[in-house]
């Protein structure tokens, strides 16, 4: 299931490192790219600067019951993402229990006792979010792991924290003294790091875009084909047809999408609570932007082979293609420039004032903050503040390959019931527009505003693009009639109990009440089925009854359908005088919460991680505890236990 046995490629690490001729590995276990993109990044920096011959690898394309045969003048390197709850990431699963496994065995048979592990010497960070419980565990796990197996751990065990918006400082400030760890103890001379490129770039000037064989952002040969086959999964999306899609807000500033995506012969399933990943592509305002500033616009439809200069690096994007579409599908161009980025094109700033001036960002945080984070620039609009547009024509373009995220797709809970409509995914999102004082541009979330022009799209909008964001709706190609959107489906844990007749209680502010219109939607279809439903209460919140109470009619009708068993709580915020929160009103039903969890009720929230599922959690253990009697710290500890126990449930992002 793995893309190296498919392609029928060694899992042998040491003998992939041995035939390439590497003696460092950075292995990663990435979600959603970040991790991945922080191993290139030190593998490209431990190449640069002290000539260790690195390679990157995805951990699910290697075993590891030979870890213990690893050579002692070689170095491992492993940048970990924790997923949710305290996860690994998907391409991380085998090796986390294979490491962590009570009788784990290597090749040559040593046991734990043995310390297998003794020639080892690795490197460790972690990406993580401190606003989940479990902040870091997957780098921390593994650590621990391979410590108590014999390996020694160069440098501190780094943790980076998104939760913060720390990650990228984090992971510069562990860097350094790592470095230093690694060339002290494999005798390593620091050099003069000078820009290597990792990719060819050969254009092709006999080749048209229009030709059969160029890819204009269809993800792989099969679609470039025409013939979309199965299985859909992260590696091969699904292009879906937008059935239906509507505005659920009554405001004109902010929109929410309902959107129907039918994946009817797909042969996709899922089941309620499962997410949706949906798979962007870049606003052609940002496109024009980003080609322009690198003096590549006249040649945006030249079509480009892009190579991997050593066997080991993988090109992030099916070649060939053409700039135009290497931008608008396969690039995140509109993320946040990050500094080490900043510090690494330094060197190729057109004239020596903007080379000065990228060089005090790069170096300089406090400086970085203020003129860059602080005024939501991306890559492109920070290059053409520096130089009043004029191009960047020096930057190797491999530079921004490695050096910007693969596009992510993005993911949404799901807010329907398989049980009712199993061929018709729906979503709920909310169109991100973050606006700052001081900001010269508005940042506008990639997905959710491509998202709102298919919508645009689908109704013949009269005033379609107020921003001028130009995305591009059908594909270069035009070959799926109507709107569509490629996708594919995460199972997820977040499940209601599979006995009907148990209570519930939801707690889903804002869009955290996706998944809970799925929830509320099969136990309505339940009980017209004629089953016994268990009490299911929700409680909502939102700013306005008046804007933003989204699905109002629909609520009524699932009370039609489910009568007593469905209670529904909502808190408008800023209706009335005083802030009413969800809190709020779980505190003034305290007894009944007590009552059903005494009854083992399935408690979940779903929405913004940051804040309200903490107030949440801390909230649901002071209830507790004053209704059993208990201490406050006895309240925690039950929260605690009933999320291990899986009855209390958490679909949170941040
Ligand atoms: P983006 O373009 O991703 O931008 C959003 C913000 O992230 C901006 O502030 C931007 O500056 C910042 N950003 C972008 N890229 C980077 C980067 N590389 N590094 C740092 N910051 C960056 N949303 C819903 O509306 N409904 C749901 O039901 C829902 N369910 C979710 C379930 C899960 C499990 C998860 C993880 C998320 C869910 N989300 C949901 C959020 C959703 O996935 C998107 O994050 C959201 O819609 C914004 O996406 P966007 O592409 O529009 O914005
Ligand atoms: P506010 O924006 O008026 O502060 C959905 O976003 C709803 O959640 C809004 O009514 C919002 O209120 C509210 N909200 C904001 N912070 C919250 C928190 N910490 N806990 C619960 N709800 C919160």
């Amino acid at each position: 299931s793995n893309g190296a046995a498919k392609a029928g490629k060694s899992r042998n690490i040491l003998e992939k490192l041995d035939e390439s001729d590497k003696n460092c590995v950075v292995f990663y276990g990435s979600q959603t790219g970040t991790a991945e993109d922080y191993a290139s990044r030190i593998a490209k920096e431990g190449h640069s600067r002290f000539g260790l011959n690195t390679m990157v690898a995805d951990l699910e394309d290697y075993d590891f019951d030979n870890l213990d045969q690893f050579p002692d003048d070689k170095l491992a390197v492993f940048v970990l993402a924790t997923y949710g709850e305290g996860e690994p990431t998907d391409n991380a699963v085998e090796f986390y229990e294979f490491i962590n496994s009570d009788d784990i065995s290597f090749s040559e048979g040593a046991s734990a006792e043995d310390k297998p592990l003794a020639n080892l010497k690795y490197v460790a960070f972690g990406l993580g979010n401190n606003t989940y419980e479990h902040y870091n565990s997957m780098v921390r796990n593994v650590d621990k792991a391979l410590t108590k197996l014999g390996g020694t751990r160069l440098g501190a065990a780094g943790e980076g924290d998104d939760g913060a918006g720390t990650m990228e400082e984090d992971f510069l400030a562990w860097k350094e003294p790592m470095w230093t760890a690694v060339a002290e103890t494999l005798g390593l001379e620091e050099r003069e790091a000078v820009y290597e490129p990792v990719f060819s770039i050969t254009e092709k000037p006999e080749l048209d875009a229009e030709a059969d064989e160029v890819y204009l952002g269809e993800p792989n040969k099969n679609h470039l084909e025409g013939s979309q086959k199965g299985p859909f999964n992260a590696n091969n999306p699904f292009i879906a047809p937008i059935t239906e899609s509507t505005e659920l807000f009554t405001v004109k500033d902010r929109n929410c999408l309902h959107m129907d995506i039918s994946i009817a012969g797909s042969n996709l399933s899922y089941t309620t609570g499962d997410h949706i990943a949906i798979w962007p592509n870049n606003p052609g305002k940002e496109v024009d932007r980003f080609l322009s500033i690198l003096g590549l616009a006249s040649k945006r439809n030249t079509v480009v082979a892009v190579k991997g200069l050593d066997p080991t690096a993988k090109v992030p994007f099916p070649s060939p293609t053409t700039y135009d579409a290497i931008a608008r599908f396969h690039m995140e161009i509109c993320a946040p420039v990050s500094r080490q980025l900043v510090s690494a094109i330094a060197q190729f700033a057109p004239n020596d004032d903007v080379k000065a001036e990228m060089a005090k960002l790069g170096s300089d945080k406090d400086y970085f903050h203020a003129k860059v984070t602080e005024r939501n620039l991306n890559l492109a609009q920070l290059f053409d503040i520096l130089t009043k547009g004029e191009p960047w024509t020096q930057i190797p373009f491999s530079l921004m390959i490695e050096g910007l995220l693969k596009l992510q797709p993005r993911y949404y809970s799901i807010s329907s019931s398989s049980l009712v409509q199993k061929d018709k995914i729906s979503i709920t999102a909310v169109v991100e527009s973050i606006s700052k004082p001081g900001a010269p541009h508005i940042l506008k979330g990639v997905t959710t505003n491509y998202l709102l022009a298919l919508k645009q799209k689908q109704h013949g909008d009269p005033d379609p693009d107020p921003h001028g964001l130009n995305y591009a709706i059908t594909g270069p190609r035009n070959k799926y009639d109507g709107v569509h959107v490629p996708v594919h489906v995460r199972h997820s844990n977040f499940k209601l109990p599979s006995d009907p007749s148990k209570p519930i209680v939801m707690v889903g502010p804002g869009t955290g009440v996706a998944p809970f219109r799925g929830f509320v939607q099969e136990r309505a279809a339940q009980a017209k089925a004629g089953q016994k439903v268990g009490k299911t209460i929700l409680f909502f919140g939102c700013r306005r009854k008046q804007e933003d109470y989204i699905y109002a009619e629909e609520w009524e009708q699932y009370k039609n359908d489910l009568g007593d068993s469905f209670e529904m709580h909502t808190a408008f915020s800023r209706d009335g005088p005083d802030k009413v929160y969800v809190q709020h009103l779980i505190e003034k039903h305290a007894d009944d919460v007590n009552k059903l969890l005494d009854q083992k009720a399935y408690f979940y929230v779903c929405g913004d991680a940051a804040n309200m599922a903490h107030d949440v959690n801390n909230l649901l253990g002071k209830l507790i505890a004053s209704h059993r009697n208990v201490s406050a710290e006895k309240g925690k500890e039950i929260v605690k236990a009933m999320k291990a126990s899986n009855q209390y449930q958490e679909d949170v992002w941040s």
